[in-house]
């Protein structure tokens, strides 16, 4: 049995008492409608994550994650944030590779492998992103994108640290545009995800690892992305920064 996650991406919003409103909603929420086992991972912005996580201790299945980290340890890095300063707040997760970091903050699998080795080094857990823009899908070239994105960075990724790996595919074109992949599109990647993580790592592992679905997830779409049998949880942007409606999709 896979584990499954509900993770939410703040992104660059809210100030930080609106911050512990949604936090403190959200937690509530969960704790009473929500049934299952399903993580719930809220991954804020850096100025919310002490507080957020200890909102969150109240419920072991609700975790905190960094938005991103440094590819350093410590030190003369005027403005980064390293993963020990993250994991000391009680965060468990770092997104790494989300497609705005590579777009905007030219990203490269270097840096994303640093990344990685980082928040590994102060015992979190990385969700990894990956996806494909609209160019290379009408190109018909997206196994062959997704299957490169994740070979150049986790070629190296030490065995011994795969319980903790978790991954997100997110098609570019499907962030923020409210047009979701469709439920076969989505599987379909997934299902190529999870060949090239057995090509990695080999079966037993690859079958592990948990595949979330990131793009225009809303509670109307929710039920059935998740019922794909790849597809073991949701990354999802807007639709989290309501609590009814992101309690709705944990629901699904
Ligand atoms: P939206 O859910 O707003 O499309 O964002 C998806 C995303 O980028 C989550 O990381």
């Amino acid at each position: 049995m896979r584990r499954r996650i509900i993770a939410a991406n703040w992104k660059m919003n809210k100030n930080y008492q609106q911050g512990l409103e949604l936090a403190s909603e959200v937690i509530q929420i969960v704790a009473d409608e929500v049934n299952g086992n399903a993580e719930v991972v809220l991954a804020v912005p850096f100025i919310h994550l002490q507080a957020v996580t200890r909102l969150a201790a109240s419920n072991s299945r609700i975790a905190v994650a960094a938005q991103n980290c440094s590819t350093e340890t410590e030190g003369a890095y005027t403005g980064e944030t390293s993963a020990g300063q993250i994991a000391s707040t009680g965060a468990r997760y770092v997104l790494v590779g989300h497609s705005e970091r590579r777009e905007y903050f030219n990203e490269d699998g270097v840096v994303l492998m640093r990344k990685i080795e980082q928040t590994l080094q102060a015992s979190m857990a990385p969700i990894f992103c990956c996806g494909e823009p609209l160019s290379i899908r009408d190109q018909g070239q997206e196994n062959k994108f997704v299957a490169s994105q994740l070979n150049d960075v986790l070629s190296t990724y030490p065995k011994a640290d795969l319980h903790r790996l978790v991954l997100a595919y997110e098609p570019i074109w499907a962030i923020g545009t409210g047009r979701t992949a469709t439920a076969a599109q989505a599987q379909a990647m997934h299902a190529h995800i999870r060949t090239v993580l057995t090509d990695l790592f080999g079966e037993n592992a690859a079958q592990l690892i948990p595949i979330l679905y990131g793009g225009s997830v809303k509670a109307s779409n929710a039920v059935e992305l998740f019922a794909q049998p790849d597809i073991d949880g949701g990354l999802v942007g807007g639709a989290s920064l309501q609590s009814r409606e992101f309690a709705n999709i944990c629901k699904a």
